[in-house]
């Protein structure tokens, strides 16, 4: 695996949006929506995080997360969102998935986010099991989540270990802060 992780910048948007298009055909974001998310992810009060991975100078991968309610705002907990992860097809089973959700949930810790949420589509199984590696647990259905092929989505969670405050309960992934 060679992919490099860095920050998705504006510039990458082009390049993530040809991928959204191939892996997402009935609910692919908008360049809107990517600009929105990049506009909350710099400077005080930043909320998001968002990567892309590059190799040979091509985008084979993204991922994002935001960060709700985040400890020092209200003084409640955070709460992360897995806003999207998508690894281009032919990268598929090399692990890069994992890199980038790796990376997700260390934004996660740093956002000192007391659980992670997500949505996937209940025929996503591929997903599923991604998320489950990492300790994710099922919690429930948002019912016709997905427009218009009115899909259910599971809803998933991830909670922060007690005694480290870091945002993980997988014991099997290796070389993150989140499960250490
Ligand atoms: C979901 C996705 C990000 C996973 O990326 P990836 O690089 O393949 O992820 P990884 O290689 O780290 O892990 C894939 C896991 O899928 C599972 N998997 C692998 N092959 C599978 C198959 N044929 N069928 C079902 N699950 C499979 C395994 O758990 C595998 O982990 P393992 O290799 O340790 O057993 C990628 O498939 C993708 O971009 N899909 C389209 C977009 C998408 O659905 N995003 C998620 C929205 S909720």
């Amino acid at each position: 695996m060679t992919a490099q992780l860095r920050e998705m910048r504006w510039w990458d948007i082009d390049r993530v949006l040809e991928l959204e298009k191939d892996l997402f055909p009935e609910d692919a974001w908008s360049r809107g929506m990517f600009w929105s998310e990049l506009a909350h992810a710099r400077g005080p009060g930043a909320s998001r995080r968002y990567v892309v991975a590059l190799e040979d100078d091509q985008v084979v991968g993204y991922a994002g997360l935001a960060a709700q309610g985040a400890a020092s705002d209200s003084g409640s907990e955070a709460v992360g969102d897995i806003q999207t992860i998508a690894v281009r097809r032919d990268q598929w089973g090399t692990g890069l998935g994992g890199e980038l959700l790796t990376e997700l949930l260390r934004a996660a810790t740093a956002f000192e986010c007391a659980e992670v949420m997500l949505e996937c589509r209940v025929d996503n199984i591929r997903a599923q099991k991604l998320y489950e590696r990492f300790g994710f647990e099922p919690i429930g259905f948002r019912r016709g989540y997905y427009q218009p092929g009115n899909v259910d989505a599971l809803v998933m969670r991830l909670t922060a270990k007690p005694d480290s405050g870091s945002t993980g309960g997988s014991t099997s992934e290796q070389g993150t802060e989140i499960n250490g």
